[in-house]
C-alpha cells in the first residue's frame, strides 16, 4: 500500500549513517567492483551505514588505494580489501549482502544491451563465486543490461544448486531516484518525502514510472507533462552518458540508489516491518518470469512481491508495449547462462 511505500523514504538515509549504530547485529557487504567508477563512492557510503559491521572491497585491480582511503573513515564498519580472481572467495565468505558494480559502462550511442557481451561474462564467474563461498547472501546486481544479468544469476544458482528466489534482485532503485526528483522538480513540489513506483525493468521503454501513484500528488501536471516525465525518466541514464561524453555512465547518483537499496535490504535482513522497494526480482505480476515492481523485505529477503495498483491508460499501454522487449532480454541472460 502507499503507506507502506512511503514509510521508507529514503532521504533520512544519510541523516541516518551519521548516527551511532546501537545494537544493530553483525554484518557483512561485499562490494564487486569496488574499485570502479560506482563502486568507490558506493564504497563510501556503505561504510556511513551504522548497520554494516564489515565492508569486503573485491576488484580486478585498484581495491588497496580505495581501502586504504575508506579504511580511515571512523564508522562502525570494518574495511576488507581484496584484490584478484584467487581472493574472490575470502572477499565473499560470510557475506550478508553482496553488491556488484563490476563491469563495463555504457559510452555515447551505446545501449544497455550493447554491454552484454563483456558483462554477462563477468556476472556469470561473479555469481558462480557467490554460489560456492556464499549461497544465503542477497545479491544486489547493479551490472547492465539489469534486464539480463539477473537472469543469468538466476540460471547459474540453479545450476549450482542454490537457487532462492527471494534474494536476488536487479537494483532498480536510480529510476525511483530519478522519477522522484524529476517529478518533484516539474511539479513544484519539495522533494523530500515524494515517492514515485518504477516498474517493469531497467533499460529505455522497459522502464515504467507509475506518476499516477505518485505521492504527494503535483496538481498542475498535465498529460504531456506526464508524458516528457516518463521519457525523462526513461533516458535518464542516457542524460549521464551523454553529459559524460564518453568517460561512462551514472555514478554517484548510482552510488546513492545502491546504498539505498543495500540498507533497505539490511534492515530486511534485521526485522524492520514495513521495508519497500522496487526492484527487478522472480515474480508472478506479468507473465515474465521477472518483473520490478514494489517489494516487501525481510528476514530471508522477498517477502512479498506487491502488485501493480491501478494504472493510468497511458501506463496501461506503456506496460504492453515494454513485455516484448523485457521478455526478449531475458531470454537473451537465460541463453547465454546456459550457452556459455
Ligand atoms: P567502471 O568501469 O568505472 O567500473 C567497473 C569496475 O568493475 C572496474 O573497477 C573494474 O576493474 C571492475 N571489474 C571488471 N571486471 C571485474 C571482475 N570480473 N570482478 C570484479 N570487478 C571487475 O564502471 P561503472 O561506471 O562503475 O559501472 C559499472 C556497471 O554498472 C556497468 O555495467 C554499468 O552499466 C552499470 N550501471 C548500472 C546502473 C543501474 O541503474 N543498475 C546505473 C549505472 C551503471
Amino acid at each position: 500500500s502507499v503507506s507502506e511505500w512511503s514509510s521508507c523514504c529514503s532521504s533520512h538515509y544519510v541523516q541516518r549513517s551519521y548516527s551511532t549504530s546501537g545494537s544493530n547485529p553483525e554484518r557483512k557487504v561485499a562490494i564487486l567492483g569496488a574499485a570502479g567508477g560506482i563502486g568507490q563512492p558506493l564504497s563510501l557510503l556503505v561504510k556511513l551505514n551504522p548497520l554494516v559491521s564489515s565492508i569486503s572491497l573485491y576488484d580486478i585491480a585498484g581495491t588497496p588505494g580505495v581501502a586504504a582511503d575508506v579504511s580511515h573513515i571512523n564508522t562502525r564498519a570494518k574495511v576488507e580489501v581484496y584484490g584478484g580472481e584467487e581472493q574472490l572467495g575470502k572477499a565473499l565468505e560470510g557475506s550478508d549482502v553482496v553488491i556488484i558494480p563490476a563491469g563495463v559502462p555504457r559510452k555515447p550511442g551505446m545501449t544497455r544491451d550493447d554491454l552484454f557481451n563483456i558483462n554477462a561474462g563477468i556476472v556469470k564467474s561473479l555469481t558462480t563465486a557467490i554460489a560456492k563461498y556464499c549461497p544465503n547472501a542477497l545479491v544486489n546486481m547493479i551490472s547492465n543490461p539489469v534486464n539480463s544479468t539477473v537472469p543469468i544469476a538466476a540460471e547459474v544458482f540453479k545450476k549450482a544448486g542454490t537457487y532462492d528466489e527471494r534474494k536476488l534482485f536487479g537494483v532498480t532503485t536510480l529510476d525511483v531516484v530519478r522519477a522522484k526528483t524529476f517529478y518533484s522538480g516539474k511539479g513544484k513540489i519539495p522533494v523530500d518525502g515524494v515517492n514515485v513506483p518504477v516498474v517493469g525493468g531497467h533499460a529505455g521503454i522497459t522502464i515504467l514510472p507509475l506518476f499516477s501513484q505518485a505521492t504527494p500528488k503535483a496538481n498542475n501536471l498535465s498529460d504531456d507533462d506526464i508524458k516528457a516525465l516518463t521519457k525523462r525518466t526513461q533516458d535518464g541514464g542516457t542524460e549521464v552518458v551523454e553529459a559524460k561524453a564518453g568517460k561512462g555512465s551514472a555514478t554517484l547518483s548510482m552510488a546513492y540508489a545502491g546504498a539505498i537499496f543495500a540498507d533497505a535490504c539490511l534492515k530486511g535482513l534485521n526485522g524492520v516491518p514495513d521495508i519497500v522497494e522496487c526492484t527487478f526480482v522472480q515474480s508472478n505480476v506479468t507473465e515474465l518470469p521477472f518483473f520490478a515492481s514494489k517489494v516487501r523485505l525481510g528476514k530471508n529477503g522477498v517477502e512479498e512481491v506487491l502488485g501493480l495498483g491501478p494504472l493510468s491508460e497511458y501506463e496501461k499501454q506503456g506496460l504492453q508495449s515494454l513485455i516484448p522487449e523485457l521478455k526478449a532480454s531475458i531470454e537473451k541472460g537465460i541463453k547465454f547462462a546456459h550457452g556459455n
